[in-house]
Order: C-alpha cells, then structure tokens, then sequence
C-alpha cells in the first residue's frame, strides 16, 4: 500500500534572477518523523522551506498534505494548515513579553476582552508537556537566544501546528541549548508532531533525526534513513566529493612574538562589571592559538579590544614590538591586522553594497584600486573580485554585482573570510569563522588557516565550536568570566577537562 505522508513537497522548482534556487525538488514528509534537510550554503534549504510555509511561490511542483493536494499563497494558508516556523533569524517583538508575542495575531478575545489569563494557562501547559520552560511575562529582550528560540516554537505550538520547519535552529545556541533542542525536538515528534529539521551539522542529524534528504546547488540528491547511512555518506552527498573531517598540519614552529597583550581590561557594555579582566597571553608567528570559552564570557570584548572597535579601560597591546593600544582601526588594518568579525551582518559587511565593494571594502584605496584622480578603477576591483569569489567559491546569484544582503549567511561568510585572509595580514583574528557553514566549507577554511600558520604568520582564533577547538589550534586558552583560566596544548587535553575550565569550575596555574 502507498503511503501517505504529512506532507509532500513535489517537483518543486523555484527561480531568482541567475538562480535556480530549487530544481524540481521533491520531499516527503511522514508523520511523527524528524526529517533533516541537509546541504551546503546555498543549496536551497531555506528557499524550499520558504516555498512550504508560503513566503515564496514556486514555479513549478504541487503540495500536497495527508495525501490531497494543497495551496500555500502566503504564511497565513500555511499557519491554517497547521505548518509553522521557527526561522534562521528570529521574528519577535523584543519590547513585548514572551506570552505576548505568542499569541500575537491569534489573541483570544470573549465579547472583545482579551481573554490572556486563558491564553497564559494553555502557553504554561504546552511548556510543561514539551519541557520548554520559559518565563511568559519576561520580556523578549532581556532573554537569551535560547528562550527566545522556545519562544518562537511556543508560538507554533499555540497555534496547533502540527508541521514544524526548524531552519537551522543549532546555528545560535550553546551546546547545553543544542541538547535540550534535541530533547524537545524528540518530544515533539514523539506526540506526533512532524518536524523538519535544517543544520548543516553531521553529528546533530545522526543524533536526532530519522530520516535526511539531501540538497546540493538546488537539486535534490536523495533521501537516506538515518539509522543506515554515516556521516562520511552524509558529506558525500552534501558536497558532492569526499570530506577529510581531521585538520592535518605540520608540527608547530613559532618564531618571533607577533601579539603581544598585556594587562589588557575592556568595559563591558551590558554590564556593570569589566567584560575583559586584566588578561595578558602572546601569539606568535607560525602558531594558531585559540580563545575557547562558553559564548558571552568576554571574547566579544577581548576582540573589540584588539582590533580597535572597543578602547581599552588599562593594559597594551603590541603588535611586532609597536604600541597600538590606541590606533585607529584603519591604521591597525594596514598594520597587518585581519578581523573576521562575530558579526558578519554588522561588522563584516555592507550589506547595501555589491559583492565586490565588500571585498575591497579597506582598500579601495590603494593604487591598484584608485587612480590618480581619486576615481575607483572597477576594471581591477571586478578582476580581483572575481578571482576572490573563484577561489573560495563564493556563491551567488549575479557575482561580484551581487547585493551582499541577498547572498546566504555561509556565502557572506565566505566572501569575508576571502578578503582578509587575502590582504595577508601578520595576524589574523577569527572569530567563530566558520559558524553556520557546512563541512566542506569549514574544511576549506580551516587549511586556509593552518596555510596562514604555516606560512609564518599569527593566528588567533576565537570558537565556540569545540571540535574546531581541538582540531584547529596549537594552544588553547580557556576564557570564563572575562579571565584566561587556563592553557593548554590540545594533544594533552580533552573536551571534558575543558568543558571543566569554560564552565568555571575548575582554574589553571599554568598561564600564558
Ligand atoms: N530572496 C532572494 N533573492 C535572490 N536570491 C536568493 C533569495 N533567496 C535565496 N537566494 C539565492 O538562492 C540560493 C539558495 O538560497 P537558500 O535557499 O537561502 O540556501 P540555503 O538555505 O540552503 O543556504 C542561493 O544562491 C541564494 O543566494
Ligand atoms: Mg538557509
């Protein structure tokens, strides 16, 4: 007998202009399955998904639901047939309370009273039945990404949806948050809830979902039961090649101090306290050392005040014997300082800007870009931006002519990962550069950064993704609480011991 499934998504192909971002795409959707949908940036994870939930209209394909077919116009047809949401970037009211903003729109109103008390009571038993707790009268501002994620899953649940689209929902949360999403996932799926589950993360599918089906550059690859296929089968798939899951490098040969931070406090601008305290620690040339640590205990701090974005409240920092302590962030750039910023969207990029402005964006002004007169000379920034997006293979609809903010978080990510590591800086800063990318692209770009190494210069690598904190640098420092509390060489440690160390629980006499 045919099955019927939840839902089915056929042929489903979806265009932009250059683009074809789903090609003739199908996928089924059982009941009470968790189903990952697995593909690089760019693949048209978020497109598809989009179709589903009604944001876009395809082309072409049909959808069908428990077997009959189905039309989604727009986000309100999908939410009547009980398909919800959670998407990459969350879409709450950060000065209403957590009840508010979920039963926004579908209030329950008795002779035109807001009837919130019955409202509050059936939010505090679906937190209770699912285990997502939350606090219903905090406001959505002064909570973390994590509740603020159960908050947008309470808004599907509210409205009794019975598909739920999970777009990368891992991408922003601690790894305590990411197993207590997989306990709800399960959860859920368990009462019969049908979830859709988009990361690019191996390790999360095999752990969570049943089934995976696979996209690579708008085509759909196949779909594979969970319990017969591996994670090398998986990348396979995704990528399109085989994927080497080990950093390999040459033994560590620093040379000469290029950093060298002393005594280095910077204000916090959330709280009272000092966000960076008194920390000292070198890098140097021909050597990776990473600031690991739990996400908010003084990274963003410390790298603001390395590269300028940020003064410093007392200490120095001394870049090949030079005092910069209180340079311009320009002058620091031109120094040989690259920053691939936490904030990509913010920091990173203008997103108003093409692709190729972005990635002459601190040196439009030098002489192959700038002529005499002070007239850009597009002939040479297309050329190099071109030979850019080649090389690290960034995608997007139109080039280097592409608006950076239509181009996919991993392919923003990319670009900016180009630019500064080929301005050949003497260090290089990293922060998180490979969050929300998919295997071969975090391959890529950790050889990029071990050929940086190698080829003598410094690297400071900050990351909140432990297995890239044991497999890229040559020294770790653990920060927790705005101090470095411990050092250690990633041959002789293990995740548990430093998982000990970033959650305070334990401190080092062996500092830098
Ligand atoms: N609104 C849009 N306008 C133009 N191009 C888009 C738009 N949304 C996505 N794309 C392009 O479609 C392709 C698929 O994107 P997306 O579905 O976001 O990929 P994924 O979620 O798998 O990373 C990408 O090349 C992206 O640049
Ligand atoms: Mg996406």
């Amino acid at each position: 007998m045919e099955e019927t499934y939840a839902v089915e998504m056929l042929n489903i192909t979806k265009r932009f202009p250059g683009i074809i971002a789903n090609d003739n795409i199908t996928l089924q959707l059982k009941r009470g399955e968790i189903h990952a949908l697995l593909g690089e940036n760019g693949a048209g994870k978020s497109t598809l998904m989009s179709v589903l939930f009604g944001l876009y209209r395809p082309e072409e394909g049909t959808i069908r639901m428990n077997g009959k077919e189905v039309s989604i116009k727009n986000p309100n047809d999908a939410n009547a047939l009980g398909i919800g949401m959670v998407h990459q970037h969350f879409k709450l009211v950060e000065c209403f309370t957590v009840l508010d903003n979920i039963i926004m729109g579908v209030e329950p109103c008795k002779h035109g009273f807001l009837q919130k008390a019955e409202a509050r009571k059936k939010v505090v038993a679906l937190s209770e039945k699912y285990g997502l707790m939350v606090d219903p009268d905090a406001y959505v501002r002064d909570i973390t990404v994590g509740m603020q994620q159960r908050t947008e899953i309470l808004k599907m649940l509210y409205r009794d949806n019975e598909i739920l689209i999970f777009d990368e929902p891992t991408a922003v949360l601690t790894p305590q948050e990411i197993g207590e999403l997989m306990e709800i996932m399960r959860n859920l799926a368990a009462e019969g809830k049908s979830i859709l589950f988009i990361s690019h993360k191996l390790n999360e599918i095999m752990a969570v979902a049943n089934r995976c089906s696979v996209l690579r550059k708008g085509k759909y690859i196949g779909t594979v039961n969970i319990a017969d296929t591996s994670r090398e089968e998986l990348s396979h798939m995704m990528v399109g090649r085989d994927v080497q899951f080990e950093v390999t490098k040459k033994p560590v040969e620093p040379g000469k101090v290029i950093l060298q931070v002393e005594n280095m406090t910077v204000a916090s601008k959330l709280h009272q306290n000092k966000a960076v305290k008194n920390v000292s620690f070198q890098v140097r040339a021909g050597e990776i050392v990473c600031i690991a640590g739990i996400d908010g205990n003084g990274q963003t701090e410390l790298v603001y005040g390395l590269t300028g974005l940020e003064p410093l409240e007392s200490g120095r920092i001394l870049l090949e014997e030079q005092d910069i302590t209180r340079t311009s962030i320009r002058r620091r750039s031109a120094m040989g300082i690259s920053h691939i910023p936490e904030d990509r969207q913010k920091h990173g990029l203008v997103l108003d800007f093409s692709l190729e402005d972005n990635l002459v964006l601190q040196r439009y002004f030098e002489p192959q870009f700038t002529g005499k007169g002070g007239f850009l000379k597009r002939r040479n920034i297309r050329e190099y931006a071109n030979h850019l997006i080649e090389q690290y293979d960034v995608r997007s609809g139109q080039g280097p002519v592409t608006a950076a903010r239509s181009m996919s978080g991993g392919n923003q990510q990319k670009a900016i990962v180009a630019r500064e590591i080929d301005k050949d800086p003497e260090l290089l800063v990293a922060v998180q550069p490979t969050r929300g990318l998919d295997v071969g692209a975090i391959e890529y770009i950790h050889r990029q950064i071990v050929a940086e190494r190698d080829a003598g210069k410094a690297v400071l690598l900050v990351s909140l993704e432990l297995d890239e904190v044991m497999s890229v640098p040559d020294r770790i420092l653990v920060m927790c609480e705005g101090e470095i509390v411990g050092e250690f060489d990633p041959k002789k440690t293990n995740v548990q011991e430093l998982g000990l160390y970033m959650a305070g629980a334990k401190r080092g006499a062996e500092q830098a």
